[in-house]
Order: structure tokens, then C-alpha cells, then sequence
């Protein structure tokens, strides 16, 4: 299979094939996933909460994001290798570009990840006309979990829902080539959807979305705490890291992943 570009995921999101993200820190579980034909690996800043065992995603630097995917580029074959921004590395668009290229040369990522809307459409334009590949961030965003007061569902109301569609057609307009979506009501993230062009990447926002991305060792059931409801542990039924990573990759191809259960209003 021929690799996976930003050219073939738009053409996945054309002819409706839904595209499956995983996250991935190092490069066995990298080595597993393209087993298993994940089409998009995100080396998230996550990996600050289930790797470094932090409370939340601000403490990570830059270092150690090219240092993981340092790790999973290694052992990349065909999947897209996407990677967080951390937060405070990307406060202007020079520290962006200056985040972006360590992220690229020293750590081999395809495509840079960042969160936020409108005050972001600057960076990503000034990214964009230097060569690399931006995915954008809407919804929940982890990096300002302490504005937002907790880990909670964004866009139930009728004026964030607006601006969160304004911000995407805008994130798109700058040059953004994939957009991740976080604990959107379903409704929301279909429209959304909808009305982009490029691929939109759900976590907690339902079945309409492009594909669904989950945090690895949330979908094998090993991340310490209470389940979140949109996440759905696939080792019980396959009993191996493998298999699990396999049926997450076919529900999500399938569509039967997230069921309406996994899902917000
Ligand atoms: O850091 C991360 O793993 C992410 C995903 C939850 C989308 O941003």
C-alpha cells in the first residue's frame, strides 16, 4: 500500500472512506499500528499524562515531543506521522516555525498539530507558506484546560457552536489540511464535517466526523482513572495488543465506532 499523504486523505474523506488515528509514543506499538493499517499516527503532547504520568498535557516541552517521534518515526512505514505543537511553543507564528522545523527535521513529523481557533489563523498561514502541513484543534482543548475550568464538552450552546464552525472554515481557509475535533456534540462535528473540505478527525465527537482519532492506551484500557465515555476498550474482546489495535482500525472503517453511546448531544 502506497503511502498515506495529504493528498490521499482528502481523496479518503471524497470518496467517504473514514480514516483511522491512533496515538503512538514509541516505535513497537508504531511497528503494531502500521500492522494494523492506522492511517494517521499522532505523536500527542498526550503523552505527557499516560507516558511522563503528569496531571495534564502543559508540562511537556518541545525536547521530548522530537523525541518521541523521534522514536515512532523510526519505525513509520506508510502512516501520515502527525505531531503535537506543546503548550507555549507556538505563542507567535516565529515560534511556531521555529517549533515546527525542530519537529520535522530533528523528529521526522509529516505534519504539525496545534489547538485553537481564530487567534491561530496567523500561524497557520505563516506554517503553511513555509512548506509544512498544519492539522488544527477545535473543541476541548487540553492546552487550556485551566481557561476552559476542566475536561468538558464544547459547543452546546448556540453561540459557541457557531463560532467553533466560523473558526474551522477559517482554520481551512488559512491552509489547515486536517482538523481534529474534541468533545463535540454530534451534531456540531457533522456539520462541521459537512461544511469543510478537509478531513475532520473526531475524539468524542461522534460518527459523522472523517475518522476518529483515540489516545492509545486509552483504547487498550491501561490509562489509569475512570473510562472517559467516548473511549471504547478494544483488548478485552481480542485478548492482544494487536487484535485490539486491528478491530479498533476496522470499527472505525466500518463506522460502528463511536456507537451512539460513545457520543455527546
Ligand atoms: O495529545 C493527544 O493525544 C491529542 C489527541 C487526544 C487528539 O491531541
Amino acid at each position: 500500500m502506497s503511502n498515506v499523504t495529504t493528498v490521499s486523505l482528502q481523496q479518503m474523506k471524497q470518496q467517504g472512506e473514514k480514516i483511522a488515528v491512533l496515538t503512538s509514543y514509541d516505535a513497537s506499538f508504531t511497528r503494531l499500528l502500521e500492522d494494523a493499517g492506522v492511517d494517521v499516527i499522532l505523536v500527542g503532547d498526550s503523552l505527557g499524562m499516560v507516558i511522563q504520568g503528569r496531571e495534564s498535557t502543559l508540562p511537556v516541552g518541545v525536547d521530548e515531543m522530537v523525541y518521541h517521534t523521534a522514536c515512532v518515526a523510526r519505525a513509520r512505514r506508510r502512516a501520515l506521522l502527525v505531531a503535537d505543537m506543546p503548550f507555549m511553543s507556538y505563542s507567535s507564528a516565529d515560534q511556531a516555525l521555529g517549533t515546527a522545523g525542530r519537529l520535522m527535521k530533528d523528529g521526522g513529523a509529516q505534519m504539525v498539530k496545534l489547538e485553537g481557533g481564530a487567534t491561530q489563523l496567523e500561524t497557520v498561514r505563516q506554517l503553511c507558506a513555509n512548506g509544512i502541513p498544519v492539522c488544527a484543534h477545535l473543541g476541548l482543548l487540553p492546552q487550556s484546560v485551566h481557561r476552559l475550568g476542566g475536561y468538558r464538552v464544547q459547543g452546546r450552546d448556540q453561540e459557541a457552536a457557531r463560532i467553533m464552525l466560523e473558526d474551522a472554515l477559517a482554520l481551512e481557509t488559512a491552509g489547515a489540511q486536517m482538523l481534529v475535533l474534541e468533545c463535540v456534540p454530534v451534531a456540531l462535528a457533522g456539520e462541521i464535517s459537512q461544511a469543510l473540505k478537509i478531513p475532520v478527525i473526531g475524539i468524542g465527537a461522534g460518527a459523522g466526523c472523517d475518522g476518529q482519532v483515540l489516545v492509545l492506551y486509552d483504547m487498550l484500557g491501561i490509562t489509569a482513572g475512570e473510562r472517559p465515555r467516548f473511549v471504547r476498550d478494544f483488548l478485552p474482546a481480542t485478548c492482544s495488543v494487536a487484535g485490539a489495535i486491528r478491530a479498533y482500525v476496522d470499527a472505525v472503517k466500518d463506522g460502528s465506532f463511536p456507537a451512539a453511546a460513545e457520543s455527546f448531544r
